[in-house]
């Protein structure tokens, strides 16, 4: 998709289509009223006639209106204009776009810049315009023998009224468009099956970025693991065929003195559970397990098009975790990178074990802040379904930044304890700790795990087991948490 912008008034706006608002209670927003007196009056006498009540995400598609340039006027339904929210903006236009979609029109120009929404600016706007817009007309079909016809639309216009907003819609379209190629790399790599999407598949596609991107890649095999000592890592890719990889990107947007923003991602790319073996039922969608990973790669991606001007490592673990004649086994101990030792209760809780490896790997760069990101635990969908991640952090001050990130990119987060007490449940009779620790709080004491590995450096983890994919009919890759990531490495590198 072509997106642009422009400053342009909507009747004399000759594309194939021009979309524009209308609230609840039939009130035209300041482009719809432009229409009504450019074709005099006939969006007020069809509100009249009660065929558009304004209804949120409802659309009305009117042709060849006299006085209009463009073939097609596009209405769309913004409901009640008092409190008019960040969210119903974000609805509406996507609403508008699944609906272009599905018209003959190659082109759009959109007008709801005109819309105020609290504390949201033009660059806001233009930047959550192209990132749903993407996320709308994302499709996946690699893996079909028949591909989808190609979309007729293929250019999206998203106009304003001012000059002074011409240039912060501008800059905000340009940052969307890094955000929501980011979010499409996330959701691909996500969506390949387990047979395709191995670990060496994401080492090879992280080679290509970074060819295409200009990063540094590394990638640790199993033997330089062994040398370094990733025992804990490495007792999860023992049960497979799969050979394990490390995989580690720099982005370097600033000077070689400045400390890095340290990802780590969960890149199990399947989770049978090993000798614990998961349950049948939706088992195939353990292969989003390897998300985390594929969030860090397409936050790369952003970041990389946007030229932040800040250092950005990334550290993927990746392994598939299989139950095999060699795989771990509960009651066995490994000895981690840490020099911790591990009793593996449950070969099910595998990611923390490749996790806490890259936690301490993460020590050399020595980071401003690490953010690692994993699907982590059952535990945080049931304690916060699918609308919010799980946050935890050891320094409030990063936590919060990630939170507001989250806020600003409408991706958001949601922080739970990290309290000592829980480490209680940790405690194992004959290693240093324990990997599970009990059905309570599970996602807390997955999170305490970790924070055993973190104690040099300011760190978070965000468990995304409920938002890294939608599962049902719309079964998929929701490319989340690259709009949190890239929001709260925008602000560190002072871009907003
Ligand atoms: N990858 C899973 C977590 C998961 C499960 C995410 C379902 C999304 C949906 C993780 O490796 C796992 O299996 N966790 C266990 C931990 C338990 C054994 C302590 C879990 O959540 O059941
Ligand atoms: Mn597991
Ligand atoms: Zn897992």
């Amino acid at each position: 998709m072509e997106f642009s912008t422009k400053l342009s008034p909507p009747e004399k706006q000759a594309s194939a289509c021009v979309v524009v608002g209308i609230h609840e209670g039939r009130t035209l927003t300041s482009s719809a009223a432009a229409i009504d007196r450019a074709t005099r009056g006939e969006l007020s006498d069809l509100l009249r006639f009660g065929d558009m009540e304004g209804k949120t995400g409802t659309t009305r598609l009117l042709y060849r209106l006299p006085g209009v340039a463009a073939e097609r006027v596009l209405l769309v339904g913004l409901g009640k204009q008092k409190d008019f929210s960040a969210k119903a903006w974000r609805d509406c236009t996507r609403a508008a776009v699944s609906a272009l979609a599905g018209t003959g029109a190659g082109d759009a120009a959109i007008y709801l810049s005109d819309v105020a929404v609290t504390r949201r600016d033009a660059a806001w706007k233009a930047r959550h315009f192209t990132m749903t817009a993407a996320d709308a007309l994302y499709r996946f079909d690699q893996m079909k023998s028949t591909k989808a016809e190609p979309r007729k639309l293929k250019k999206l216009t998203f106009a304003v009224s001012s000059r002074r907003d011409l240039a912060a819609a501008e800059r905000g379209l340009k940052e969307g468009r890094a955000i929501a190629a980011g979010m499409d790399l996330t959701r691909d790599l996500g969506n390949l099956p387990g047979n395709v999407c191995t670990p060496s598949y994401l080492a090879e596609q992280s080679v290509r970025l970074a060819r295409e991107w200009k990063l540094d890649v590394q990638v640790l095999d199993q033997k330089d693991m062994e040398k370094l000592g990733m025992g804990s890592l490495l007792s999860v890719s023992k049960g497979s065929r799969q050979p394990p990889r490390f995989i580690v990107l720099h982005y370097n947007g600033a000077a070689r003195k400045d400390k890095p923003v340290v990802l780590v991602g969960k890149g199990v790319t399947f989770d049978t559970g090993g000798i614990s073996l998961k349950p049948g039922a939706e088992m195939d969608e353990m292969k989003f397990d390897m998300c985390g990973a594929a969030s860090v790669i397409g936050t790369m991606r952003a970041v990389a098009e946007m030229r932040l001007k800040l250092n950005v490592i990334g550290l993927i673990p990746t392994v598939e975790n299989m139950p095999d004649g060699a795989a771990s086994k509960p009651g066995d101990i490994v000895t981690s990178l840490s020099g911790q030792t591990i009793e593996i209760l449950n070969t099910d809780a595998e990611g923390r074990l490749i996790l806490c490896d890259a936690l301490t790997y993460a020590e050399r760069f020595e980071p401003q802040a690490v953010v690692d990101i994993a699907t982590l635990t059952g535990a945080c969908i049931i304690a916060l379904g699918h609308v919010c991640s799980g946050l935890f952090a050891n320094k409030d001050a990063l936590a919060r930044e990630l939170l507001a990130a989250g806020e600003e990119s409408w991706d958001r987060a949601w922080q739970l304890p990290l309290w000592d007490d829980y480490n209680e449940q940790l405690k194992s009779n004959f290693a240093d700790v324990a990997n599970i620790g009990g059905r309570a709080a599970g996602s807390v004491t997955a999170a305490c795990f970790l924070s055993r590995f973190t104690g040099k450096y300011d760190w978070a983890h965000l468990d995304i087991a409920g938002t890294a994919w939608r599962s049902g009919k719309d079964k998929g890759a929701s490319g989340r948490p690259v709009p949190l990531l890239t929001s709260y490495l925008m602000k560190k590198a002072g871009k907003r």
